[in-house]
């Protein structure tokens, strides 16, 4: 038996990455699966690998005509909703504010908001009337960088902290009848992509030498794959199991909340 036996999820920016790997254990875990997806190429490998187990969309998160023609073709295909989680996501670069180009900046503050935060907001408030009516919840993907600094430039970072805000809120504004709850990943070999405004449209890991190691810093001295941050999403969209908890931001990390001031882990 699955955890999420008989559930419909949607899951915005799942054909890449994180969002992938949790649509992937949805599956695995009995759910019914929709997804928003911005990149057709995407949208297109979704559909050849998973079939009939997923019902894909293409649109983009930051428009909520979009949101809305999802969340109406998943209760069309599956009859209801029960779980919306979000992955859509960009990167500043980690560049520091002193080398950020000025003339750039306001471009790339929208540009990255609107994919980062904006698209969250759209998306719950497209999937409302159906979670309200299922009494279902959502799940909102943070970052490191939502808790702590040189996760990602100021951009980035801000973004993160912006959507723990979301969590907060709307985790009260919907008690009792929708939970609301975050996942917030470590470092991970994703294609996440940088902000087209600073001409960092390539995938960043993709840059990055094979022999970083990601999870140096963390107490585990772990890097994390997108299946293992899958669990947490599967944890908190079963309502049975996570019935209590509403409001919380589960990390994913390798405990960055516990790393030492002298080496990362005590047995380092
Ligand atoms: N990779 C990491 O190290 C890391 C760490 C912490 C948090 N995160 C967060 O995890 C989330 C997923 O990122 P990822 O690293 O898996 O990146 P990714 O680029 O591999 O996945 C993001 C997916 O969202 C899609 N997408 C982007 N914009 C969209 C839009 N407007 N509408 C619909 N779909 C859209 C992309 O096409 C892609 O399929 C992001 O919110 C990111 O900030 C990533």
């Amino acid at each position: 038996m699955g955890w999420l036996d008989g559930k419909v999820a949607l899951i915005t920016g799942g054909g890449s990455g994180i969002g992938r790997g949790t649509v992937g254990a949805f599956v695995n875990e009995g759910a019914r699966v929709a997804v928003l997806e911005f990149s057709p190429a995407k949208a297109a490998g979704l559909r050849s690998e998973l079939g009939a187990a997923v019902h894909v969309v293409e649109g983009d998160a930051t428009l909520l005509a979009d949101n809305e023609r999802a969340v109406e073709e998943t209760v069309g295909a599956f009859g209801k909703l029960d779980a919306l989680i979000t992955f859509p996501g960009i990167f500043d670069g980690q560049i520091p504010l002193l080398n950020m180009p000025g003339d750039k900046l306001s471009d790339a503050f929208d540009e990255l908001f609107a994919v980062n935060v904006k698209s969250d907001v759209l998306s719950a408030k497209a999937a409302l009337p159906h979670l309200l009516e299922s009494g279902g919840n959502i799940i909102f993907t943070v970052s490191n960088a939502g808790f702590y600094p040189d996760g990602g430039g100021c951009l980035y970072t801000a973004s993160k902290f912006a959507v723990r805000g979301l969590v907060t809120q709307l985790a009260y504004e919907l008690a009792p009848k929708v939970r609301v709850n975050g996942v917030s990943p470590g470092g991970t070999r994703t294609e996440i992509r940088g902000v087209r405004s600073f001409g960092l449209d390539e995938p960043i890991y993709a840059r990055m030498p094979p022999d970083v190691r990601l999870g140096q810093s963390n107490p585990l001295q772990l890097e994390g794959k997108p299946e293992d941050h899958a669990w947490a999403y599967v944890y908190l969209a079963s309502n049975e199991r996570a019935r209590l908890v509403t409001g919380t931001i589960l990390p994913t990390d390798g405990g960055l909340g516990v790393r030492g001031m002298r080496k990362p882990g005590g047995l380092l």
